[in-house]
C-alpha cells in the first residue's frame, strides 16, 4: 500500500526512553510507527534528521479573544502564534465579548473560527445553569465550564456554596469538567475597592490586591465542596505551595481534582514587576522565590498535571500604568512557553518524558480530547518537531500574536519547535506558517 507521508529518522520520547524509528501517516492519522525499513511506501518522504518528535502539543488555557475583542487577538493571529510556538491543539476560554455562555454563542464562535483557525481548537463555556442547556452545550462541543471570580462569569457561583454545589452536581451529570480560576471574589473586591479609593493604579498595587490569601481561601473552600460532590474539577494556574498541599489533601480522599501551572509562575518572581511593570501583571500575580521553588518541587513530584500558557493578550496601551485606570492583567504565552520549558529540559531541571506528559498526554486525558496527546497508531497525525539545541532570544516584536509584549523579552532559550504537523499536514516550518486560515479543525467534546 501507499501512504500519504513517511517521516523518517525520528526520535520519539516514549515513557522513559527515546525510540528511533519512522512514522507513516495516512489520511491525517498515524498509520504505523516502525523501523523505517518496516514502514509501508509513502507518496512523500521527509527526513527529520534525528530531531525529537513530540505528540502535537496541547495548550488547554488560551484566550483567543475573537469575537468583539479582535483588537487584542483573533482566531487567525492566535492560532498562528500557537503554531509558531509548537502547539497543535488549543482550548479557548469563554471570557470573551460576548461571553460564551449559551449554545447559540458557542455555535457563533465555532462558525467564525472555522474560517480563520490554523490549528485544532476546542471551546470552554462560561457559567450556565440548567441541565438542559448544559447538555446542549456539551453536545455542541464544549469541553468544560470555566468559573471566574468576576461578575457574569461565575462570581456568584464561587461566592454561594449552595449554587456552587448545584453547578458541580449538574456538570457531573452531563460529564463536563469544571475549571476554576481560584481567587476569592470577596478578598479581591475588598482590596480593589480600597485601591480605587486611593486612586492607586500602579502595577505593584494591582499585585497587592491579589494576595496569596485570596487563592488559598478559594482553593480551601472549593476542595471542601468537591469532597462532597465528587465531580471533576480542574484548578487553573495555581501559584502557591499551600494550594498544592490543599489539592493533595483533597486528592488523597479520592476526589477527581487536577491542576495546572503556567510558565510565568514557574519562571518569574514578583521582583520582575519593578522592571516590567504592567507587562508582568497577570491573574493570579507573580509570587515570591520560595513559592516558585515549591512549584518546581510539586511539578517534579508529579503533583501538577499540566502546564498551560494562559495566553491572555491585550493591547499595549491596556498594559500601561495610568493615573486613572486599572492595568489589564494577562500576558501572551503561546510563543514563549515551549522554548522556555525546553531550556529547562536542557538544564536537566525536568525530563523530556515529563514534558510530553504535561504538555500533551495529560491535557488530552483531562479534557477528553479524543485521539490526541500521544503518538499511537490510529491517533491524529499532530506532531511538534523539536531541535533541542537551537538557541534563540525571546523578542516580542516578532510574535504572531497581536500582543507584542512579554515579561520574558530578552530571555535566552535553548530548544525550539522547528516543524509542526497538524492532521498530517506540515503547518509550520522554521517559524513560517504554511496553512491557510480555516485549515485548522474545530474539536467537539
Ligand atoms: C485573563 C484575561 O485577560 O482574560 N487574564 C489573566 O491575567 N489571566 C483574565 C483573568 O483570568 O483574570
Ligand atoms: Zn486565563
Amino acid at each position: 500500500m501507499l501512504v500519504d507521508l513517511i517521516l523518517k529518522n525520528v526520535k520519539i520520547p516514549l515513557e522513559d526512553r527515546i525510540i528511533e524509528c519512522g512514522i507513516a501517516i495516512d489520511k491525517g492519522k498515524i498509520h504505523t510507527i516502525a523501523k523505517t525499513s518496516n514502514l509501508p511506501k509513502g507518496s512523500k518522504i521527509m527526513n527529520l534528521k534525528g530531531n525529537i518528535v513530540f505528540p502535537g502539543l496541547i495548550d488547554a488555557h488560551v484566550h483567543l479573544r475573537d469575537l468583539e475583542l479582535t483588537y487584542k487577538e483573533d482566531f487567525y493571529t492566535g492560532t498562528c502564534a500557537a503554531l509558531a510556538g509548537g502547539f497543535t491543539t488549543i482550548l479557548d476560554m469563554p471570557n470573551t465579548k460576548p461571553p460564551t455562555n449559551t449554545v447559540s454563542r458557542l455555535k457563533e464562535k465555532i462558525e467564525i473560527a472555522k474560517k480563520k483557525i490554523v490549528v485544532n481548537v476546542g471551546f470552554f463555556t462560561s457559567y450556565v445553569s440548567g441541565i438542559k442547556e448544559l447538555r446542549r452545550l456539551k453536545s455542541s462541543g464544549a469541553f468544560g465550564m470555566k468559573l471566574y471570580p468576576y461578575d457574569q462569569l461565575g462570581k456568584s457561583v464561587l461566592e454561594d456554596t449552595g449554587i456552587f454545589m448545584k453547578t458541580l452536581a449538574a456538570n457531573r451529570v452531563v460529564n463536563l469538567p469544571t475549571l476554576i480560576h481560584a481567587e476569592s471574589p470577596q478578598i479581591i473586591d475588598r482590596n480593589e475597592k480600597r485601591l480605587e479609593a486611593l486612586q492607586d493604579y500602579s502595577a505593584k498595587a494591582y499585585i497587592n490586591a491579589h494576595p496569596p490569601e485570596a487563592e488559598i481561601e478559594a482553593i480551601k473552600k472549593i476542595c471542601q465542596i468537591t469532597k462532597e460532590t465528587r465531580s471533576q474539577l480542574h484548578f487553573c494556574h495555581i501559584t502557591l505551595n499551600k494550594s498544592l498541599s490543599l489539592i493533595e489533601e483533597a486528592r488523597a480522599i479520592g476526589t477527581n481534582i487536577t491542576c495546572e501551572v503556567t510558565p510565568h509562575h514557574l519562571l518569574l518572581t514578583r521582583k520582575i514587576v519593578e522592571k516590567e511593570r504592567g507587562n508582568a501583571v497577570m491573574n493570579p500575580p507573580l509570587r515570591t522565590f520560595s513559592e516558585v521553588r515549591s512549584l518546581w518541587e510539586g511539578l517534579i513530584a508529579g503533583k501538577i498535571d499540566i502546564i498551560s500558557s494562559d495566553h491572555a493578550p491585550h493591547d499595549l496601551i491596556e498594559k500601561k500604568e495610568k493615573m486613572e485606570k486599572k492595568i489589564l492583567p494577562g500576558v501572551p504565552g503561546l510563543e514563549t512557553t515551549l522554548p522556555l520549558l525546553l531550556t529547562k529540559v536542557n538544564q536537566n531541571k525536568i525530563s523530556i518524558f515529563h514534558m510530553v506528559k504535561i504538555l500533551a498526554e495529560n491535557p488530552a486525558k483531562i479534557f477528553r480530547i479524543r485521539k490526541k496527546g500521544q503518538i499511537i497508531q490510529g491517533f491524529d497525525a499532530d506532531f511538534t518537531i523539536i531541535n533541542m539545541k537551537k538557541r534563540s532570544k525571546i523578542d516580542s516584536s516578532e510574535f504572531y500574536s497581536k500582543a507584542k509584549y512579554t515579561p520574558f523579552d530578552g530571555f535566552e532559550t535553548i530548544g525550539k519547535p522547528i516543524k509542526v504537523f497538524v492532521n498530517g499536514e506540515l503547518a509550520m516550518e522554521d517559524g513560517e506558517i504554511l496553512l491557510k486560515p480555516g485549515n485548522g479543525r474545530i474539536l467537539y467534546s
